[in-house]
């Protein structure tokens, strides 16, 4: 008996759990004319990332299953940027307007709830769509608009009340001069049950001064029809739209100061957090500094008490603790271990590894480069395709001569504990083995084993009282003249 009820109970409690189901649909198939740019609008950066795909992925994070996005103008780029975020893409041909552009991405399918959001609306984060969808829930509604009020509406479609109760959305263009009064505005964000969207959609018309199938027409045509509607307000930050340079740049600044603000927060001490330009997607530990004018971009992540100084670009590294990366260092899809120091001025292109407490100075470049423990290329160096072992010193101006005029690269092999003096050239392929000395000024261009000492340089020849004493002379210019003669015999 006491089975059967722990079954009932069971059962009653995972319906209660069952998840609704979630379609998004992200409108993105208009010009974006006013950005006067060749790019498709939706593909604009917002603090390094295309608009579009953090729209998509604050749908995903609000664990919405299905996001369909609407293209247009541009889309075959537009595509190509979002091949792999699992969205499914829908044509609009022709830009009819904002309904038609729902009705392009085949509401017939759509799951249980539908979430309709404007492509280029780039502040939107998870967690505010997770409160829209919560709201709609508790107030029971079949459709609802998000809305917010703002000091200077612009050009957004106003919210319409009667008495306080919701009656319709009238776009600016549409509007009497007493209706643009209205500071309530759409934030062109929608949630509907979409039996309702799919009753409703096909009964949308174009009569209104654009010619254009207006979404907002959901609004009024449902109260008409006696679907309970509501309005959600939130906070102005969802109404920000990018619709030229300067809203682009304005999204930008606020998404890297939300940035720097959720670091701070984390314990990582931000010099400047106007002048900081970490991407969304980047990880930083507590303890670790951030000197102004750095970019931190893509998958870079930066373990705990590391520092960076001002004007730095960092790209997809992965950067143990306790580093020290000094100003105007430029570094791309490398690792580089604990304890390493690195600039001020270095370049290491991808694939380089620089292990722990290794040090490479000024003005050094690297390009798949493995570099051991404790090895040092302190100053004027180019290494690529090489590997240096640990504990080695790579001299000023060495340089691994690794492209041949065969259009291929060779790679070279420096072992653990080499000695290299300074101004040398290894001719790849080269492999040096471990505790090898090269003299300074050599052109290596055959191995060198273990151990040995290697120099391969022009033998000094000197040449003892090579310039005369100039005598005594009236004239100058003979003394000159006397001088060069001498020098050519
Ligand atoms: C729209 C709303 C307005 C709201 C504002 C919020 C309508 C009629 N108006 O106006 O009430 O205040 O958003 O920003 O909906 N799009 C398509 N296909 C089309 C037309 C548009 O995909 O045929 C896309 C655009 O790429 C854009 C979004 O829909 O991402 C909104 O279109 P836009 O023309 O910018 O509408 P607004 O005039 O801003
Ligand atoms: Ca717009």
């Amino acid at each position: 008996m006491s089975i059967r009820l722990d079954k009932i109970t069971e059962r009653s409690s995972m319906a209660q759990q069952k998840k609704l189901q979630y379609s998004a649909v992200i409108l993105a198939a208009g010009k974006g004319t006013r950005m006067k740019s060749p790019l498709p609008k939706v593909l604009h950066p917002v603090a390094g990332e295309p608009m579009i795909s953090k729209i998509v992925r604050a749908c995903q994070q609000a664990e919405i299953q299905d996001v369909r996005v609407v293209l247009g103008h541009g889309q075959t780029l537009v595509k190509s940027v979002l091949e792999n975020s699992q969205v499914s893409i829908f044509s609009q041909v022709q830009q009819l307007g904002t309904a038609d552009a729902v009705r392009s991405a085949q509401p017939e399918s759509f799951n249980e709830r539908v979430l309709i959001l404007n492509g280029d609306h780039p502040l939107i984060e998870a967690a505010d769509l997770e409160k829209i969808l919560k709201e709609f829930e508790n107030q029971k509604c079949d459709i609802a608009v998000v809305t917010c009020i703002l000091k200077d509406p612009k050009s957004f479609g106003r919210i319409v009340r009667h008495k306080g109760q919701l009656v319709a959305i009238v776009e600016a263009k549409d509007a009497s001069a007493e209706t643009l009064k209205i500071r309530e505005i759409n934030t062109g964000i929608y949630i509907a049950k979409s039996d309702a969207i799919q009753d409703l959609l096909p009964q949308i018309q174009n009569q209104n001064a654009q010619r254009e199938f207006y979404l907002t027409d959901l609004i009024s045509l449902g109260i008409e029809q006696g679907y309970k509607v509501a309005a959600l307000a939130t906070s102005p930050k969802m109404a920000l739209g990018v619709n030229n340079q300067v809203e682009l740049a304005q999204a930008s600044r606020i998404v890297y100061r939300r940035k720097a603000q959720k670091l701070m927060e984390n314990g990582v001490l931000i010099v400047n957090p106007r002048a900081t330009y970490v991407e969304e997607s980047v990880q930083i530990g507590e303890g670790s500094v951030l000197f102004p004018n750095s970019f931190l971009r893509g998958n870079t992540v930066v373990g705990s008490c590391s520092v960076i100084e001002p004007n730095c670009f960092i790209s997809d590294a992965v950067i143990g603790d306790g580093v020290q990366i000094r100003a105007g260092t430029y570094i791309e899809k490398s690792k580089i271990d604990s304890k390493v120091t690195l600039g001020p001025y270095a370049r290491l292109r991808p694939e380089t590894h620089l292990e722990e407490e290794s040090h490479v100075g000024n003005f050094v470049e690297m390009k798949k480069v493995k570099f051991g423990a404790r090895s040092k290329a302190g100053h004027l160096t180019y290494l690529g395709d090489a590997e240096v072992g640990k504990d080695s010193n790579i001299g000023c101006g060495t340089i691994t001569c690794n492209y041949a005029v065969n259009k291929q690269k060779y790679r070279t092999k420096i072992g653990d504990r080499v000695f290299v003096g300074s101004d040398t050239q290894f001719v790849a392929p080269i492999i040096v083995g471990d505790d090898a000395v090269i003299g300074s000024g050599s052109t290596i261009t055959k191995d060198v084993p273990s151990k040995a000492l290697a120099v391969a340089r022009g033998r000094q020849m000197t040449k003892e009282n090579y310039v005369q004493t100039p005598e005594l002379s009236t004239s100058t210019e003979d003394n000159v003249k006397t001088q060069n003669t001498e020098n050519l015999k």
